[in-house]
């Protein structure tokens, strides 16, 4: 463990107090999570642990104030996380990104790895669920032993069971021998119940039965087998509304989600779009055999701003369709159709449905008309959104604000 083979900082002055607090806490963390120790660790690690308290001790209130304080202003440095999670030797499986709301989740999992406890990750579509799991799995005492996932989502209700828990032969039509299921195959390893939210309720009984006592029992049997899987559940769905509705037992959701991370969508980590579009630009033009596409100017900026419903996984599938469809350089109309700002559609027709309410209509009506209003507005000064603003006499900035709720581009409008 790299940690061991730090010498300590000798004087206070060499670390700042937030350094040594976050020191102290690595320390801390280490003796209580790692899954073993051999006592001379121990001691190492509690000495270090000891020394720096002491450095914390030896600083005056004045001296903490004044750092403590110092160090909310000067913002982190980027990369200075992941620097820490690399130091400590972590696995990100391929997750990348520097947002403070990710590097969150990484450091919850972890914590978590090397515990037994069920993790349950929740986030929308695309946003790295799996790959969390994965990173979990991996940075834990059982990384070398089975990692089994299943979808919950994927498998005929009439069949779950058996597939989580196993059949006897003759248990049903069709169960021609004893069959093992995923639960028996993740012993000793971990188990990844994806789509947890699609899971049957008298699947979620038997589920809740398996954490509360760690056996399970084959369809149409009665012998009961004792399992060791460690559970990491996931869900695109919100659990708590599920709950509301009587579709998923809230004991069961509170035994899943001892440790609960929730991964943030693109649109809220846009920070990150720029190194995933390098990355899977990159990752594309290697699959395809093919040198990195280029991007026009227009094309960049709407893949930077653009709100990606599908998140990463989206952002990569995009990657690859420039990468497989364009020439030396990428433009808008290389985009699908569907998200290509010059065909979008008016808000009436993309949505076929009818208003869920009075008031719902309304606000698509007014939507459609403040569009239309900005599209003809920006068409009339060109795509100069301050000659706009002047003529509509609006605060500039109020004005982006709303181009950018309808996925508009000034230079869209340019005349050329
Ligand atoms: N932080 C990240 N860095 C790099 N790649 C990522 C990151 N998060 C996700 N990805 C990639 O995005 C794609 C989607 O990730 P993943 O399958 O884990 O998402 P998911 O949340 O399970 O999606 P779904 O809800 O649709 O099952 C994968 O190709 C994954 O490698
Ligand atoms: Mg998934």
């Amino acid at each position: 463990m790299k940690l061991f083979n730090q010498d300590l900082p000798r004087g206070a002055s060499s670390m700042s107090y937030a350094g040594l607090l976050e020191r102290l806490e690595i320390l801390r963390s280490t003796l209580r999570w790692a899954s073993r120790l051999d006592r001379p660790d121990i001691e190492k690690l509690l000495r270090q642990a000891n020394a720096v308290r002491d450095e914390v001790m030896q600083l005056s209130h004045k001296e903490r104030f004044v750092q403590a304080v110092g160090s909310q202003v000067v913002p982190e440095q980027p990369g200075e996380r992941r620097q820490a999670l690399l130091a400590r030797s972590f696995v990100f499986e391929g997750t990348f990104g520097d947002n403070p709301r990710l590097l969150d989740a990484l450091e919850i999992a972890e914590k978590a790895a090397p515990t037994d406890l069920p993790v349950l990750v929740d986030g929308e579509s695309g946003t790295g669920k799996e790959l969390m799991a994965k990173v979990i799995h991996a940075n834990g005492a059982r990384a070398d032993k089975a990692y089994i996932s299943v979808n919950c989502g994927a498998i005929p209700e009439s069949l779950i069971e058996s597939e989580l828990f196993g059949h006897k032969r003759g248990a049903f039509t069709g169960a021609a021998t004893d069959r093992k299921g995923k639960f028996e195959s993740a012993h000793k390893g971990t188990i990844f119940l994806d789509e947890i939210g699609e899971l049957p309720l008298q699947g979620q009984v038997k589920l809740l039965r398996v954490l509360q006592s760690h056996e399970i029992q084959r369809v149409g049997s009665d012998e009961t087998i004792a399992v060791d899987a460690r559970i990491v559940a996931a869900t695109n769905k919100n659990l708590r509304k599920l709950i509301e509705q009587g579709q998923f037992r809230e004991d069961l959701f509170y035994r899943l989600s001892v440790i609960h991370v929730t991964l943030p969508p693109l649109r809220e980590r846009k920070d990150e779009i720029p190194l995933l579009l390098a990355y899977y630009g990159d990752e594309a033009a290697e699959a395809l055999k093919r040198r990195p596409v280029a991007m026009t100017p227009a094309l960049r900026a709407f893949l930077l701003d653009y709100a990606y419903p599908g998140n990463i996984r989206e952002l990569r599938n995009l990657m690859y369709r420039l990468a497989c469809l364009a020439g030396d350089t990428a433009d808008i109309a290389h985009l699908p159709e569907d998200i290509r700002p010059a065909a979008r559609t008016p808000v009436r027709s993309a949505s076929p449905e009818p208003p869920a309410s009075l008031a719902e209509a309304k606000r698509a009506a007014s939507d459609e008309a403040e569009r239309a209003c900005l599209e003809r507005g920006l068409k009339d000064v060109g795509g100069t959104v301050t000659e706009l603003a002047r003529r509509w006499d609006m605060n500039r900035s109020h004005l982006q604000i709303l181009l950018k709720k309808h996925g508009l581009h000034s230079k869209d409008f340019r005349r050329h």
